[in-house]
């Protein structure tokens, strides 16, 4: 007797799950290794990593080119049955001119990480024309120079994309002492399960947690409690990939959260700490979207979103590079993303007259200090 659990479905019913069973991997190896060979970069690497748990669901592989105009130009993509499901970034894998040419007519290659390990196989392969200025304008809404990932992943990458179904050898580990804080999907659902979540409510971000943050995360507990639900549980969700070079990196980040914890500002018996494994683009509105998606497939039913989720500075002007409320309009407005409840958030910021973390009452403008990520860093995250 199993009982059903009561979880929000993943997008497209099914989770995806693309790592080979252990029996057929030695058979599986052997074929790959005969296949012409696609070489995988660091990044590239950390997608087939989200691809391979079912972060994409119901995505199978880096993106035809169906999947890519469709993502690029709607930010969702149908399904065979007409099903609608969000996804607003390309996960597209490059390649150049002399790789393309080695390919050939095949119609499998064999996936190698820049250290020489088979990774996996790309089946039933597709490649067409990576235009990336329309890829960054689409993706960004402007082409600047100075966004990170466009200038350190995109620009140097090949002409061309190569889309397909992915199989992958085994699961993708980093052995950089933080793997057991990489749970999958169907981990966190399990874990979401053992411990009878009845609400499941994340959280992403890519900065320490300061008090702003904790203040959001709290205000959703209370608010969930208020509407009834016995034991919601966040998802204290640290993205773990690529990141742009002045932002803390993972480990630091990671000790912070512990950190966190420990001091009681969150509570460890109703919050999971994981990494999401995506790398970062900075695509504000855009990517906000894709960051929700990505947790309704690991049992979220609910998503917090502030100020400027997902955004940064105007790489050459001295404003954000994005409306910093659209992050959260465009959210509750997205298609695909209709069963996943949107928790908004004001802005939150120093009261000086209550004299702790507040949300902005702009009615009393003077008396709050707005405190940046940056700020936080410069003053020591323990005081703010
Ligand atoms: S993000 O790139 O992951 O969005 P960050 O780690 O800074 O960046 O933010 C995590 C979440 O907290 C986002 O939902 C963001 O909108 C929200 N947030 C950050 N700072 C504030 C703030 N001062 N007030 C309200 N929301 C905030």
């Amino acid at each position: 007797f199993v009982i059903k659990s009561s979880l929000i479905e993943p997008d497209g019913g099914a989770l995806v799950d693309l790592v080979v069973p252990g029996s057929l991997r030695a058979a599986k190896t052997a074929e790959a290794e005969s296949m012409p060979k696609v070489g995988l970069t660091k990044i590239d690497l950390e997608w087939v990593h989200v691809l391979s748990e079912g972060w994409a669901s119901p995505l199978r592989g880096f993106m035809r080119e169906d999947e890519y105009l469709q993502s690029l130009h709607f930010n969702f993509y149908r399904m065979k049955d007409g099903t609608i499901v969000n996804m607003s970034l390309p996960i597209v894998l490059a390649i150049d001119d002399a790789t393309k040419e080695r390919i050939g007519s095949s119609s499998n290659v064999g996936l190698v990480a820049a250290n020489g390990d088979l990774i996996g196989i790309l089946r039933s392969i597709e490649i067409f024309k990576h235009h990336k200025e329309e890829r960054i304008a689409r993706t960004w809404g402007t082409t600047a120079p100075g966004l990170p990932y466009a200038e350190e992943v995109i620009t140097p990458a090949g002409n061309w994309l190569i889309g397909g179904d992915l199989e992958v050898l085994k699961p993708i580990k980093y052995d950089d002492g933080l793997d057991h804080y990489r749970l999958s999907p169907k981990q966190l659902r399990e874990e979401f399960d053992r411990r009878k979540a009845d609400a499941v409510f994340a959280f992403q971000l890519r900065n320490p947690v300061h008090n702003g943050h904790a203040l959001l995360m709290n205000d959703t507990r209370k608010r969930l409690l208020e509407m009834g639900f016995k034991n919601p549980i966040l998802l204290l969700h640290p993205l773990g990939g690529f990141t742009k070079a002045d932002d803390v990196p993972l480990d630091v980040r990671m000790q912070q959260h512990s950190k966190v914890l420990e001091d009681g500002v969150l509570d460890p018996e109703t919050t999971i700490v994981s990494i999401f494994p995506s790398p970062m683009h900075y695509a504000g509105p855009t990517e906000v979207q894709w960051h929700a998606k990505a947790r309704i497939n690991a049992g979220a039913n609910f998503y917090i979103v502030g100020r400027d989720p997902a955004g940064m500075g105007h790489p050459t002007e001295k404003r954000d590079l994005y409306d910093p409320d659209h992050g959260k309009k465009v959210l509750s407005m997205a298609p695909g993303l209709e069963k996943l409840n949107i928790l908004p958030f004001r802005v939150a910021a120093y009261d000086t007259e209550a004299k702790k973390m507040a949300f902005f009452d702009p009615s009393r403008t003077e008396d709050f200090l707005f405190i940046s990520g940056t700020k936080v860093r410069m003053v020591g995250f323990s005081r703010i």
